[in-house]
């Protein structure tokens, strides 16, 4: 059974079609879906001392707003940006507002595909990058942040 961890609170946010995971190009993604992603990630966090809550949207408005909300409820932000990390000035621009440390994770090693995807215009604005592991990413991402939060705290 799962013990409940009452520790710093990490909010992870997924960008547009990741919740297509599973099902989207799994010679790219894999095919672990979403859902066992977030699950992972909630099991990792009891591990090591932290609440993890996840959200997804299309939608770089509602990105946007959850980035901006963490301030008051969360340590620390685990994101996959996902096609927004290519062109979105908003979310780095709410990254840079936020006075938290942010990871940038991605499934793919965005530095190996195609010319548009090698650019994040967050790269400069995060902690750091985990990228090309799966949802290792993530995972190695999560532990990344407990190191940074403990260090703060
Ligand atoms: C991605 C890489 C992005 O270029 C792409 O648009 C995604 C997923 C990744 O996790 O590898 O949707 O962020």
């Amino acid at each position: 059974m799962a013990k409940k961890t009452s520790g710093p609170s990490v909010l992870v946010v997924h960008g547009p079609n990741l919740n297509l995971l599973g099902e989207r190009e799994p010679e790219v993604y894999g095919s672990i879906s979403l859902e066992d992603i977030d699950g992972r990630l909630a099991e990792l966090g009891v591990e090591l001392g932290l609440r993890v809550e996840s959200f997804q949207s299309n939608s770089e408005g509602e990105l946007v707003t959850a980035i901006q909300q963490a301030r008051d409820r969360h340590a620390a932000i685990l994101i996959n940006p996902a096609a927004y990390t290519h062109t979105s000035v908003a979310i780095r621009d709410a990254i840079l507002a936020l006075d938290l440390p942010v990871v940038e994770v991605h499934l793919s090693n965005i530095h190996k595909r195609e010319e548009f995807r090698r650019k994040s215009l967050l790269a400069d604005v995060v902690a750091g990058q985990v990228v090309g592991f799966g949802e290792h990413s993530y995972l190695l991402g999560l532990r990344a942040l407990a190191t940074l939060v403990a260090s703060e705290t």
